[in-house]
């Protein structure tokens, strides 16, 4: 089962390699930070342990991370991306709302409504762009 687990990583890790970091860190990561309407921002609740999606920790009045930390950022990310199937990316899907094709539940609400959102969009062309 092990050897299993460990095969069916090895792919995925050797394409998430490939994703574009500088594009990640200018125009992905500053989503995480944003203050949607209604919503809290990703990363008031993502510094925590709750899921896969794990950001660095921003101290006391740091705005953005460093680049240091954003790389550890686009690692967790990049774990979340399906190349196979990009809509089914957890990225994506999770915080999309349902009817949008979206999951279910999300903890943090339905943060992007529908898949016009210029965010979303972005974090979309990101994983599109990757080779
Ligand atoms: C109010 C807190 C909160 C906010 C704000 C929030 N989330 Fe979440 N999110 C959670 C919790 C709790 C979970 C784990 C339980 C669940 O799936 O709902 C989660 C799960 C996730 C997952 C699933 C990760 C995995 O392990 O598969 C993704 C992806 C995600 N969130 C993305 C986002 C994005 C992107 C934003 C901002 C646009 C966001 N979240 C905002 C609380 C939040």
């Amino acid at each position: 089962m092990q050897k299993l687990l460990f095969l069916a990583l090895v792919p995925a890790i050797a394409l998430a390699q490939s994703l574009d970091f500088e594009t990640y860190r200018t125009q992905v990561e500053p989503i995480f930070l944003k203050k949607r309407p209604s919503h809290a921002r990703c990363v008031s609740c993502h510094v925590a342990a709750l899921s896969r999606f794990q950001l660095q920790l921003l101290p006391e009045g740091q705005t953005a991370w460093t680049p240091e930390q954003s790389h550890l950022n686009f690692e967790a990310v990049s774990q979340l991306v399906n190349f196979a199937d990009v809509l089914a990316s957890p990225i994506l899907k999770h915080p999309l709302a349902e009817d949008a094709g979206g999951d279910k539940a999300h903890s943090g609400g339905e943060q992007f409504k529908t898949r016009e959102d210029p965010d979303w969009k972005t974090i979309e062309r990101w994983i599109r762009s990757a080779n």
